[in-house]
């Protein structure tokens, strides 16, 4: 593939997301990549093939929201999920499989399962009340791991494993999907090593590949759930626990007229729930944990926070909760943080050829750029590594809020932001009027330090970890409160 002034741009840059834990060195990495810009400029093929871009100006050009952009099937290759809609590498068949997921992640059909939430939220309530009362710090990292893929599992099938009352098998269920995960270069890399090994029987395969083997029964338990919903034909709505009959999202692609008999298959509809459950669960438990520590490491936010959440409702609608400045910023200072996808996430225009400065881009060649480089531009997040929900409500806000990545771009962009967005605003407002103390956790726990398709902090990581004093609604700023 000829790129045209390819010698001059012939650098390989090695973003390296180092493992030595200080917030010192995150800043230097931060120096490091702007300074191999500085160096090389914003344009740098990174493989014979590909060409990664840091240009906040081009952003909109590599994930447009109008033009045909494909995927490059080489990169999705990391959960095996090539028939989902986020690995859809090809443009129309991505556009024609998200349509008909669109109208479950719009704001009014979020909306419904607010009722879900709220019940949710009185588990997660009583997990905090069991952990104050034993004394024993409480791991947050697993108990919004299994909150989250509770709710997001009850979204899709109108029913979930309760993960959030056992502990031992939310961690569990989260060491899985990070053991994959950091298995995820080599699945791009070495595809066939999968393939190889999902053919052995599974006592082998639990040997040879634990990741994997955990992995493919989270999708075992998954194929499960995708089979009942094709044999339940005629009805509409599952079942529901709570006895509202809300439809759910895997029932009503199953009778979908946006999708063709063949997008409604076992297999395909396997695809997307894997898709769906590790997206929803990975990234926003995340956002989840990361903004509790630093609420908990940071008590002049906390402070700001709960003055703010006084002036609402007890139990406040996420409609109310939206409205909150500060709430908000939190909110979007959590994401910033979170990264999204980590990773050099490329587009190809397949049908155009496109200009970058002096540069020809040739159709069809897979241009990047990593969301490190647009959340942690110092010129935009100044001091980009901190906590500073601050820099969300000033004149320049509108500015961050149209380059942030975290939710991807254009065409692509996530599809549960709403739903993101409602469980977080509605956790926030809760959790944060809790009294906790950090336990033996510090900065390191939270920090993107390893770059594994999402973010991941130091690798001998025990979580977010805290003790409950309080889960009654006062802390001594706000004596009584509620
Ligand atoms: C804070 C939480 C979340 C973050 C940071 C996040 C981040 C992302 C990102 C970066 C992408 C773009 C991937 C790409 O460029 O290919 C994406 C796509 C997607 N996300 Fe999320 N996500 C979050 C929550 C959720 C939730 C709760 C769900 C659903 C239950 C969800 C479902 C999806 C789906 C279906 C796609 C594929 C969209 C497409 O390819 O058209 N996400 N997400």
């Amino acid at each position: 593939m000829a790129i045209y002034r390819t010698a001059s741009v012939l650098v390989v840059v090695l973003v390296r997301v180092s493992s030595v834990p200080s917030s010192s060195l995150t800043n230097s990495r931060t120096k490091t990549a702007r300074g191999n810009v500085l160096i090389y400029g914003p344009i740098i093929r990174v493989s014979p093939h590909e060409v990664h871009i840091v240009d906040l100006e081009f952003l909109d050009t590599i994930y447009s929201s109008s033009k045909a952009r494909n995927k490059d099937p080489w990169r999705v290759k990391t959960l095996d999920v090539a028939q989902s809609v986020g690995d859809s590498a090809d443009h129309e068949l991505h556009r024609r499989r998200r349509a008909s997921l669109v109208p479950f992640f719009s704001k009014p059909a979020v909306s419904k399962i607010e009722r879900v939430i709220k019940q949710k939220l009185y588990s997660l309530h009583d997990v905090f009340d069991v952990y104050k009362f034993e004394g024993r710090p409480i791991n947050l990292c697993d108990l919004y791991f299994g909150f989250t893929q509770d709710i997001v599992k009850n979204y899709c099938f109108g029913h979930d494993e309760e993960l959030i009352s056992d502990m031992g098998r939310a961690k569990q269920a989260r060491n899985q999907l990070t053991t994959f995960m950091m298995h995820s270069h080599i699945n791009v890399h070495f595809g066939w090593i999968n393939r190889t090994l999902r053919k052995l029987p599974a006592a082998m395969l639990k040997f040879a590949s634990p990741g994997l083997y955990e992995f493919q029964s989270f999708a075992k338990k998954l194929f499960g759930l995708i089979l009942l919903v094709l044999d339940e034909q005629n009805k509409t709505t599952a079942n529901r626990s709570d006895g509202h009959a809300i439809p759910t999202l895997f029932h009503e692609l199953r009778d979908s007229n946006l999708l063709p008999a063949g997008d409604k298959t076992a297999t395909r509809l396997l695809n997307e729930a894997i898709l769906i459950v590790t997206a929803g669960s990975e990234s926003l438990h995340k956002s989840l944990f990361i903004i509790h520590y630093h609420l908990l490491d940071n008590p002049d936010v906390l402070r700001k926070l709960r003055a703010e959440l006084r002036l609402v409702a007890i139990d406040a609608s996420w409609n109310d909760l939206e409205r909150l400045p500060y709430l908000t910023a939190v909110i979007a200072e959590g994401n910033r943080l979170n990264f999204g996808l980590t990773g050099r996430n490329s587009r190809n225009a397949p049908h155009e050829d496109l200009k970058y400065g002096e540069y020809v881009i040739p159709a069809g060649t897979p241009m990047s750029t990593m969301s490190m480089f647009v959340n942690c531009n110092e010129e935009l997040y100044p001091d980009p590594w901190t906590f500073r929900p601050e820099r969300w409500l000033d004149g320049v806000a509108n500015e961050r809020r149209k380059f942030m990545m975290s939710f991807g771009k254009g065409a692509r962009r996530c599809l549960g932001v709403n739903l993101a967005h409602m469980i977080m605003y509605k956790t926030i407002a809760k959790v944060s009027t809790y009294n906790l103390d950090l336990y033996q956790t510090d900065a390191r726990d939270v920090i993107f330090l390893h770059e594994y398709m999402t973010a991941q902090p130091r690798l001998d990581s025990k979580g977010v970890r805290a003790v409950v004093k309080d889960t009654r609604y006062m802390d001594d700023c706000n004596k009584g409160f509620h």
